[in-house]
């Protein structure tokens, strides 16, 4: 029997094709809604499929919809939960994708935010890599990163993805894998889904949480394992330019997960391969998500064993 999809719903598991949303809806018509986007690993040898950062992406999802005045009428503990409770009643066994929404639910003409009444959804799809992890080509977008007094750039909005859309669409038109937007005043921001780190001599390197970027889960990770690892690191700005010259590129991102680039402008990075502190931070990100490694209890919520 093929098992029929389930979504989280206003408060409840429901059929996912149950779960939808009218044209009048106020997030439809105006971009009023905030997401996180997760991911589950599966791992065949412990029968578990682990939640990467649980908790994290849930407290991220509370302050993207505090700054859009939604309410979102969970916890980041108790979204935690009925993250476990959708994904066992999807009975996955596989890697999946996780899309958890709160938006402005009213059907409502009318531009603003107050007096709008919020609602939650969630689902979940099989997700394998979303771009090569194994090296990628980027180019330098002709679109700009929206600034923070644009679209808040910390808070995860439905709306502000047409910005992203635009830079990987172009990207993508012209052969290319990934885009990497400048900021307002010029410099690296991100890419139009993932956070950007560079290698020179040695030290890792990346833009700060006020360069208009989105402030990533995995950024922080890779933070937090190049400490472990004894490798230097600098938040700073980051010049165009200083991406040419970079002797490693990487990009991380719930989605993208850990991504070597290989390429900026058709200008090859170093000597054109993934280079070996992106290598090494890669083995030890890929171990911890997936349960391998003995402190995945700190980043990984099992599904199945129970929280
Ligand atoms: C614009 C943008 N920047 C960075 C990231 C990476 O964030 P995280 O590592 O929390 O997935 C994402 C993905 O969610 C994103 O959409």
């Amino acid at each position: 029997m093929v098992r029929q999809p389930m979504a989280f719903f206003k408060g409840e598991l429901v059929p996912l094709k149950e779960a939808n949303v009218n044209i009048t809806t106020h997030a439809f018509n105006y971009g009023t809604a905030v997401f996180e986007g997760l991911r589950a690993y599966w791992n065949a040898d412990h029968e578990e499929l682990y939640i990467v950062q649980a908790e994290p992406h849930f407290a991220r999802l509370v302050r993207s919809a505090r700054i859009l005045r939604i309410d979102v009428p969970f916890t980041a503990g108790e979204l935690v939960s009925h993250t476990v409770s959708l994904l066992r009643a999807n009975a996955f066994r596989e890697d999946v994708y996780i899309r958890p929404l709160a938006y402005k639910s009213d059907a409502a003409i009318k531009v603003g935010l107050s007096g709008i009444a919020s609602a939650f959804g969630m689902f979940a799809v099989p997700m394998g890599d979303y771009v090569p992890t194994k090296g990628i080509n980027v180019a330098v977008s002709s679109w700009r990163r929206i600034s923070d007094n644009m679209i808040p750039s910390r808070a995860k909005v439905s709306g502000a993805y047409v910005n992203a859309a635009l830079s990987s669409d172009q990207a993508k038109s012209d052969g290319y894998d990934e885009a990497i937007m400048l900021g307002d005043d010029g410099q690296v921001s991100e890419a139009s889904s993932s956070n950007l780190f560079m290698v020179r001599q040695g030290t890792l390197i990346t833009p700060p949480i006020t360069a208009d970027i989105l402030e990533g889960i995995t950024r922080q990770v890779v933070m937090e394992l190049a400490e472990e690892l004894g490798i230097p690191q600098v938040v700073r700005p980051i010049d165009r330019t200083e991406l040419y010259v970079a002797d490693e590129l990487f990009l991380c991102g719930t989605g993208v997960q850990l991504a070597g680039i290989i390429s900026v402008d058709r200008r090859p990075i170093a000597d054109g391969r993934t280079g070996p502190i992106t290598q090494t931070i890669q083995q030890v990100y890929f171990d911890l998500v997936r349960g391998r490694s003995d402190r995945h209890c700190d980043f990984v919520t099992p599904v199945y064993e129970g929280p």
